[in-house]
């Protein structure tokens, strides 16, 4: 069988298993609808990030977890076990982070209108770096800081005015953006410059993000490049060094058959050598080098357990398979027309020569998980999985419709470990007066 991300598999009864672990087990152990993360394979890419930053930067590089494509204290943990940094983007993420004893000195916090309170929350707890937004930010950053005693270490976000998701990406795409400071304007040149007359700011660098889900790398070694001599720039003219260049997330990975990702190694190893080759040409120093990749650390290895309730044929136009999950814990068909892969974890071996579509429980006729998903004949009763959730799915979940956020479960070497706990209907009323 080929399944979309390579933790899955078949066992001798014909069931899904992921990372060696019957789904069906745990659908009984754990009901529906459930979210599953293999926590090895988790493990795996965090360490591949790290090793191919240690290769290719000579250890002079950080990856940090964007968590949030999945922020949950347990994550966090696993992250910090392996020694990577944390990118969060509100003061619910830090204090997730916190919560799980994340080293403050390697978390990044982003966001384009960080509060005064999350602000003063971050430079209270020594957050490692603060990534600057906007001019009215600085000055508040200043302010806190001075107000704590503190002096916090920034870094900029930049547009670079490359556009990641046309194939020819267009050089000025970005300009239209809520994030950061924009290159072609002067502003972004304005804002460094800024910092020069705050006592409670340090300056260390500069960080861009261009997009996501992208397969591509020239995207990425442009940017690289554009980047790099905005650092010169700033060196010519402010004299300031420049020791950090944060590159942001973005790596693809596969939803669906079509999609053809890159490897991170690889993705790595080219931009290390555009870096590198801009520094020599420039006759600046070599930055350390961070990055934010999210989804495809969790993505693929994540699924969503569902039990399937009822299967409504329409004669010659299709044939609804509804499940007891939907938007509620997977709004990205809704929102953005995602993709995804489906397996009935009961007839894993069996043929899909059937085309459905499936739907969530939702009041709202645009709760579809998948159209036209490929399955062997659907039943009541079957156990329908979505791969490659793991990724945007639990921290995108809502409680539309008052439906329980599902648990989540880790599997690791045969085992699993409940991580996060259902919402009961009480959960879901505990704020309501
Ligand atoms: N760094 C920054 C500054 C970001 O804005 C993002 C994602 C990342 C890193 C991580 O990117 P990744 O490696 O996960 O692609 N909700 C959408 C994705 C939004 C991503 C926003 N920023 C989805 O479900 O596809």
């Amino acid at each position: 069988m080929n399944f979309v991300s390579e933790n899955l598999g078949v066992n001798e009864q014909g069931h899904l298993t992921i990372g060696g672990v019957d789904v069906l087990t745990l659908k009984e152990k754990y009901g529906t609808p459930l979210y599953v993360m293999d926590e090895d394979m988790i493990r795996t890419h965090l360490r591949t990030y790290r090793d191919a930053l240690n290769t290719y930067y000579n250890g002079n590089g950080l990856a940090q977890f964007a968590s949030k494509a999945f922020c949950t204290k347990y994550m966090c943990s696993i992250v910090a076990e392996e020694g990577l940094g944390l990118d969060v983007v509100s003061g619910g993420e830090l204090y997730t982070a916190l919560s799980a004893q994340f080293p403050a000195d390697k978390i990044c916090f982003h966001g384009n209108n960080k509060t005064k309170d999350e602000l003063t929350f971050a430079i209270g707890h020594d957050v490692g770096t603060i990534v600057v937004d906007n001019i009215y930010e600085l000055e508040q950053i200043d302010i806190i800081a001075a107000k704590l005693g503190k002096v916090q270490n920034v870094i900029f976000r930049i547009k670079p005015g490359i556009d990641a998701h046309t194939h020819d990406f267009i050089m000025t795409g970005q300009i239209d953006s809520k994030f950061g400071f924009a290159l072609e304007t002067g502003e972004a040149l304005s804002a460094v410059e800024a910092v020069k007359d705050k006592k409670n700011i340090c300056y260390k660098g500069l960080h861009c993000h261009i997009g996501s889900q992208i397969f591509d790398v020239d995207p990425f070694r442009e940017t690289a490049k554009v980047m790099m001599a905005f650092i010169k720039e700033i060196k010519d003219s402010l004299d300031l060094d420049t020791e950090e260049l944060d590159l942001g997330g973005g790596f693809g990975i596969r939803y669906v058959e079509s999609d053809d990702p890159i490897s991170y190694d690889l993705y790595i190893k080219a931009v290390s050598e555009e870096v590198k080759a801009q520094a020599e040409a420039l006759d600046i120093s070599v930055p350390k080098i961070l990055m934010e990749p999210g989804r495809s650390i969790v993505a693929p290895a994540g699924i969503t357990v569902y039990e399937v309730g009822c299967v409504k044929e329409i004669p010659n136009i299709r044939t609804y398979v509804s499940v007891d999950g939907g938007m509620a814990d997977n709004p990205r068909y809704i929102m953005y027309g995602a993709e995804y892969s489906a397996v009935l974890a009961n007839k894993a071996d069996k043929t899909s020569d059937c085309t459905y579509t499936v739907a969530g429980k939702c009041c709202e006729s645009g709760d579809i998980l998948i159209e036209n998903a490929k399955l062997p004949k659907v039943e009541v009763g079957d156990t329908l999985c979505v791969l490659a959730t793991g990724a945007y799915n639990y921290s995108m979940a809502s409680n539309y419709n008052r439906i329980p956020r599902p648990a989540v479960v880790m599997v690791s070497g045969g085992q699993d470990k409940l991580v996060v706990k259902r919402e009961t209907y009480e959960d879901v009323i505990k704020n309501d007066l």
